[in-house]
């Protein structure tokens, strides 16, 4: 009832999740909470997701709701699998994962999670979803609801319910405030720095590092790039973003002339072949190519394969092509979250947010059972507020509250100066 690499790895497993969960005390003060309320009891849950210290104290939150719990990986390379070992021999959670699994395997594993016959899936990119609506069509009549977890995700469910294909209401944990202002920005800020150091180990300061894709992750990679001392090039296609990364004091231009002049390139839109053959042919020798989108289609590898002439691995998650000129790129993590894949994704502390809101939202999705209709619904606001009070409360921080002079001030239009 699982499948893992090697269970004698859970001890390590054990004492990463416990470290993880200092640094999430929404996540412990829900958990506490949950001993003696119970409002997820006997609810079958499949979450596909990316098998993490934070996802395993998720997993945790929800059994001790009461749910019936088995996970999926989300990425065939983000799988940490001490954290899988410890989730199924220490916490009894089943799980299907294993780090480096093929793309068969990958799809093998969600059908795994799915003959657990879930009434409620946890998503992260929305295969889970897809995978139950296209093959595993008997299962939709018990569902209750699903979530999904990131922005690639939600715009798959988008286009589902557009179609009028998604036949279960899923609330879209990513448009939370309390998911994608710190997750997105602060958390892929940091880890995909974080993920790009580990891979290469070359310094960034005074390398040109080219940022491509201006949303809310990439906002976050490209003030962490700048704050390592390199020159921060930004490419986009939305006239708004654009503007707002040179104001943000960035340089804007077209990704063809940013390919002629960068040491690092990393893509973060949830696009394809963003970076593309013709990228590939006016970049500088030694150029470092790296994704922290959610899929592996953003940098063209087919085309980086095909106009190669020699490939070596010279560090762990570093691909080096030579091309017909004798010019080298490098490409991290193959082209998958250079941030999971090479680094251990975000710090604990903004996951802690994000699966506040997936814990809040499955107890959500159970109390309004039957009432919500077969779309994707935004996180209640009261969720939002709850978590961000939750939050600050945690790191001591306490803020004012308005007078009411200031309440009627602010409801009202016959005041002016
Ligand atoms: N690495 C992680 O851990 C992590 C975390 C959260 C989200 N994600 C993923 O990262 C991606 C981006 O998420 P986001 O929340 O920043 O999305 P977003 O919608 O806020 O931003 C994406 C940006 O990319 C731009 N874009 C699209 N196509 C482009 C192109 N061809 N060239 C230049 N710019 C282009 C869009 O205009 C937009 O501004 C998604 O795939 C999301 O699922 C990854």
């Amino acid at each position: 009832m699982s499948d893992i690499k090697d269970p004698s790895l859970a001890e390590q497993g054990v004492s990463r999740i416990e470290w993880a969960l200092k640094e999430m005390p929404v996540i412990q003060g829900l958990m506490q909470g949950f001993v003696n309320d119970q409002p997820l009891a006997g609810i079958r849950i499949s979450g596909c997701l990316h098998i993490t210290t934070e996802t395993a104290n998720l997993a945790r939150t929800l059994k001790a709701a009461g749910a019936e719990v088995v996970l999926c990986a989300s990425n065939p390379l983000s799988t940490q699998d001490d954290v899988a070992a410890a989730l199924v021999s220490k916490y009894q959670i089943p799980v299907y994962a294993v780090r480096g699994e093929s793309t068969e395997v990958y799809y093998q594993h969600i059908q795994a999670a799915l003959d657990h016959r879930p009434v409620i899936t946890m998503d992260d990119g929305a295969d889970l979803v897809s995978e139950l609506h296209q093959h595993r069509t008997e299962l939709i009549s018990d569902m209750i609801g699903g979530t999904e977890e990131t922005t690639t995700g939600v715009i798959r469910l988008r286009a589902m319910a557009k179609d009028k294909a998604l036949k279960y209401p899923v609330i879209a944990v990513n448009d939370a405030m309390t998911k994608h202002l710190f997750d997105n920005r602060y958390g892929t800020g940091q880890s995909a720095l974080d993920g790009i150091i580990r891979a290469t180990n070359i310094l960034l300061a005074g390398k040109t590092f080219t940022v491509v894709g201006y949303g809310w992750c990439g906002r976050g990679i490209a003030m962490r790039a700048k704050g390592h001392g390199s020159h921060v090039i930004v490419c986009e296609v939305d006239p708004l973003r654009a503007l707002e990364a040179s104001m943000d004091g960035y340089r804007v231009m077209p990704i063809m002339e940013a390919a002629r002049q960068s040491d690092f390139m990393i893509t973060v839109t949830g696009d394809k072949h963003v970076i593309d053959k013709a990228h590939m042919q006016v970049m500088q020798d030694g150029c470092v190519l790296a994704n922290a989108g959610h899929f592996n289609v953003e940098i063209n590898i087919p085309a980086l394969e095909s106009l190669s002439t020699a490939k070596t691995r010279p560090r762990a998650s570093v691909e080096e092509y030579t091309l017909g000129d004798g010019c080298v790129i490098r490409l991290l993590a193959e082209g998958r979250l250079v941030n999971l894949a090479a680094a251990e994704g975000h710090p604990s502390a903004v996951m802690d947010m994000s699966f506040a809101n997936q814990v809040l939202c499955a107890t959500y999705m159970v109390n309004t059972h039957g009432k919500l209709d077969n779309v994707v619904h935004n996180v209640p606001t009261e969720i939002d507020q709850e978590i961000a009070q939750l939050k600050l409360q945690a790191m001591h921080i306490h803020i004012d509250q308005l007078t009411n002079e200031q309440q009627g001030y602010l409801s009202s239009w016959q005041e002016g100066t």
